[in-house]
């Protein structure tokens, strides 16, 4: 039975979340493998509109397993205060597993990816300042505290006391900052380990007894493909593997490559990116603002869940996407936000590069050049008119099955899926997934 991984095709905010959450209903187990409270899913269901950076999209399926695996930095804090308000609104959540192997992130995290940030000044990554780039780096220098190290103060003095040591050196010396001191930090961190305790368990297990028994497991990604530590723009790219790509979800839940039986790519119908980095086919003028504060005033625009960043918005990029679909090795795509570009009059993909005179179709990997390219854009001619209420490939405008046909052409995979707004039932299923 398959194990599915949802990705998201782009500099993430592609609409995982709702995508998961559709998709969720026939999963008996939902996991997040990677990244951490970075990430923010935007979820609108029966129950409400929900904001999530940890808790897995499937949460609102009281029949679900949702597990946190061992490649997710756990930000303590965040995470308890995501379950107490899920439990707030009578969600269940006692179906929720946390991995004893994901790494913590703690204050000097946190105070770290600031200072950091600060002393790039105008090379700054426009991180989201959540510690998880300082978390990972920790996880590689063996440095890193785990979730299994909250549990007992015998294991966790001995490693925060050796952390702290290190980092503050770091934090003195490099940044010129005030240290962190070990009593004003312990005993709020022994207090997480405890009120966590009830959810920590063995993540791989539970993925591969689900398997076992042929029930549908969903590994949920968090962040975009092109924001990758190995494939995206480097070095604006977060410091984890939101692709499927080197088994990144794989190995964030513990089991095998040949144990996942399909990748679904999340492609917006359009870009966007948050944070600094190259962004070739980005746009400065009224059709941005157009397409950002589309249902702006529900709360729908683009402005970063985590952050609330205003996100940059671009013409859809059919290089850069064309390379995710590869590396990602996906069968399949969800295109999202279609809707938004109801009123667009001409709609442009990018289908390939122009660098000094020349043409090309594939992304480079030098940062230089990447910022130097220019679009070559193919016009197409919009809809104008609303979609929010289709729910059939054929009911939907003539233009916008033309501009499906086209990306699907373009990115060499078929649209599965098509979302025309942020419910759970505003979304044409081309072909099932499950
Ligand atoms: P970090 O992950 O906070 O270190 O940020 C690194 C880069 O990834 C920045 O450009 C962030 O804006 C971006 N980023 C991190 N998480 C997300 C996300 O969930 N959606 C979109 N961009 C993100
Ligand atoms: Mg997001």
């Amino acid at each position: 039975m398959p194990i599915v991984v949802v990705v998201g095709g782009q500099w993430g905010d592609e609409g995982k979340g709702r995508i998961v959450d559709l998709l969720a209903r026939k999963a008996k187990v939902v996991a997040r493998y990677s990244a951490g409270n970075n990430a923010g899913h935007t979820i609108v269901n029966d129950r409400g509109e929900f904001k999530l950076h940890l808790v897995p999209a499937g949460i609102f399926y009281p029949e679900k397993t949702c597990v946190i695996g061992n490649g997710v930095a756990v930000d303590p804090e965040v995470l308890l205060g995501e379950i107490e308000g899920l439990q707030a609104k009578s969600i269940d959540t006692s179906r929720l597993v946390l991995s004893d192997r994901a790494q913590v992130i703690m204050p000097w995290h946190r105070l770290l990816d600031q200072l950091e940030e600060a002393r790039r000044g105008d090379a700054a990554i426009g991180t989201t300042g959540k510690g998880v780039g300082p978390c990972f780096t920790d996880k590689v220098a063996r440095r890193g505290i785990r979730v299994a190290d909250l549990l007992r103060a015998e294991d966790l003095v001995p490693r925060m006391r050796a952390a702290l040591d290190y980092q503050n050196r770091v934090v003195t010396c490099v940044y010129d900052a005030e240290p962190i001191r070990f009593e004003d930090c312990f005993d709020t961190y022994i207090e997480y380990g405890k009120r966590l305790a009830p959810f920590v368990g063995d993540v791989q297990e539970i993925v591969l007894d689900a398997h076992r028994r042929g029930e549908h497991v969903l590994l949920e990604g968090a962040q975009g493909s092109l924001l990758d530590l190995d494939h995206g723009t480097y070095p604006f790219v977060t410091s984890s593997v939101p692709s499927s790509s080197s088994s990144g979800a794989a190995l964030g839940v513990g089991i095998g490559p040949t144990d996942i039986s399909r990748v679904v790519g999340v492609f917006k119908s359009y870009s966007t990116r948050v944070g600094n980095g190259p962004f070739p086919t980005e746009l400065f003028d009224s059709v941005a603002d157009q397409l950002r504060d589309h249902g702006k005033e529900f709360g729908r625009g683009e402005y970063g869940t985590t952050t609330g960043r205003p996100r940059r918005i671009g013409w859809l990029d059919a290089v850069a996407a064309r390379y995710s679909v590869r590396f990602n090795g996906l069968a399949a795509l969800a295109l999202t936000r279609l809707d938004v570009l109801d009123d667009i009059a001409t709609i442009k993909i990018c289908t390939s590069y122009e660098l000094d005179g020349e043409i090309i179709d594939t992304l480079p990997a030098r940062e230089s050049v990447l910022n130097k390219v220019r679009p070559v854009y193919e016009e197409l001619p919009g809809w104008q008119t609303p979609t929010e209420h289709v729910r059939s490939f054929d009911d939907l405008p003539p233009q916008a099955q033309a501009f499906i046909k086209r990306v699907e052409e373009l990115l060499g995979c078929p649209v599965d899926l098509i979302s025309v707004g942020p419910s759970r039932e505003q979304a044409v299923i081309v072909n099932p997934i499950f």
